[in-house]
């Protein structure tokens, strides 16, 4: 079905709740829909794609079209010896398929617990947390290609998943609209606890059994980030940096205690941005409406009735100091519209 919104408030639809409007949404919940908003002759000039609106920051009112996925099929499609593939609609909440997975006893979803988002966002930035990404499950993409009106599959591969990034946030941005990825999961036990907070506080909870795995994340999210219900936020605000090694242990030496985490390639490593930020004294800053999480200093939050041009103009402040203090480029995370 089709459901479309003229000039309508965003104030809901993004998890900054920044006051903006849209020209334009339009809800799908089957694919086939998309051949028709997409049919010759009819299809929206400007548009883009609207899931959870978790990781996304409108600075202005958006003058096109938004498309929203609502699609909320979840089909278990054939079982091997070791492994479950599962077929989820776009529109699916991330975390309602986690806690699927979760109550039928299927590995592999667990430390991505309660990242906010849907499940057809979670290919694009591939969503990570706590030793795992998407990717590592994802079997395949289902999309729909604007440009050629054909819907498509991307195998895991060919969808070039990085950190924080995959094909859809390059060659096929603005093209691609996913409307279901297939999951692979264990169905034997294989707990990943390489993260030492959820190692811990799994043992407290008596080992690692699927419920304790995403319980022990679930409290590790809630006691660090804040409820977007409450406070505004988007998550992580920058990326992680990559930086050469080099330059990663001349840091170091100069800034005792400075986290470095391995990177995809040998010659470079990762810095963490959330350190660099309260480093430089940021954590907990307030600018009028909006400022920096007093909890974990990645997150930028909105107090109360912000813009999303006021949460860039304490972006570009917190990017100066870190630059300033660190000599370090941090990169945002979230889109910024
Ligand atoms: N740190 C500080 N001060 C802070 C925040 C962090 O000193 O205010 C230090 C921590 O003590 C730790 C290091 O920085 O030594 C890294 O912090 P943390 O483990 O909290 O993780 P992160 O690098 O800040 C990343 C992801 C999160 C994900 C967590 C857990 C990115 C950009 N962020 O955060 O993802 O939940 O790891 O795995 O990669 C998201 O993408 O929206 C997100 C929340």
């Amino acid at each position: 079905m089709i459901t479309t919104y003229i000039d309508h408030p965003l104030r809901d639809l993004n998890s900054f709740h920044v006051e903006e409007r849209a020209a334009r949404i339009i809800e799908f919940d089957r694919k086939e829909d998309l051949d028709e908003i997409f049919a010759e002759g009819n299809a929206p000039e400007k548009w883009a794609v609207l899931g959870g609106g978790n990781n996304i920051l409108f600075t202005q009112h958006y003058d096109g079209t938004l498309i929203h996925p609502t699609g909320k099929g979840i089909e278990r499609l054939q079982d091997g010896s070791a492994s479950a593939r599962v077929r989820v609609d776009a529109g699916v909440e991330w975390d309602d398929f986690v806690q699927w997975c979760v109550e039928r006893e299927l590995w592999g979803a667990e430390n991505l617990s309660l990242i906010p988002g849907s499940v057809g966002a979670a290919p694009v930035q591939n969503i990570g947390a706590y030793g795992a990404e998407a990717r590592d499950i994802i079997d395949q993409v289902h999309y729909f290609d604007t440009l050629q009106r054909k819907h498509l599959t991307l195998s895991n591969e060919e969808c070039r998943f990085g950190y924080r990034d995959s094909i859809f946030k390059g060659e096929l941005r603005g093209r691609a609209i996913i409307t279901a990825v297939d999951f692979t999961l264990g169905t034997t036990v294989s707990p990943s606890l390489r993260y030492g907070d959820v190692q811990q506080q799994v043992e407290e909870r008596g080992g690692a059994t699927l419920r304790n795995i995403r319980e022990a994340v679930c409290s590790i999210r809630q006691t660090k980030l804040p409820d977007t219900s409450v406070l505004g936020n988007a998550g992580s605000f920058f990326k992680n940096p990559i930086v050469p090694c080099a330059v990663a242990k001349s840091l170091q030496q100069e800034n005792e205690g400075m986290p470095i985490y391995p990177a995809s390639d040998d010659s470079l490593r990762k810095l963490a941005a959330g350190w660099l930020i309260d480093k430089a004294g940021l954590k907990g800053l307030r600018m009028g409406k909006v400022g920096v999480h007093d909890r974990q200093a990645l997150v930028l939050v909105n107090h109360g009735g912000a813009t999303g041009g006021e949460v860039m103009a304490l972006a570009r402040y917190v990017q100066a100091k870190v630059k300033e203090k660190f000599g370090i480029e941090i990169e945002t995370e979230v889109n910024i519209w």
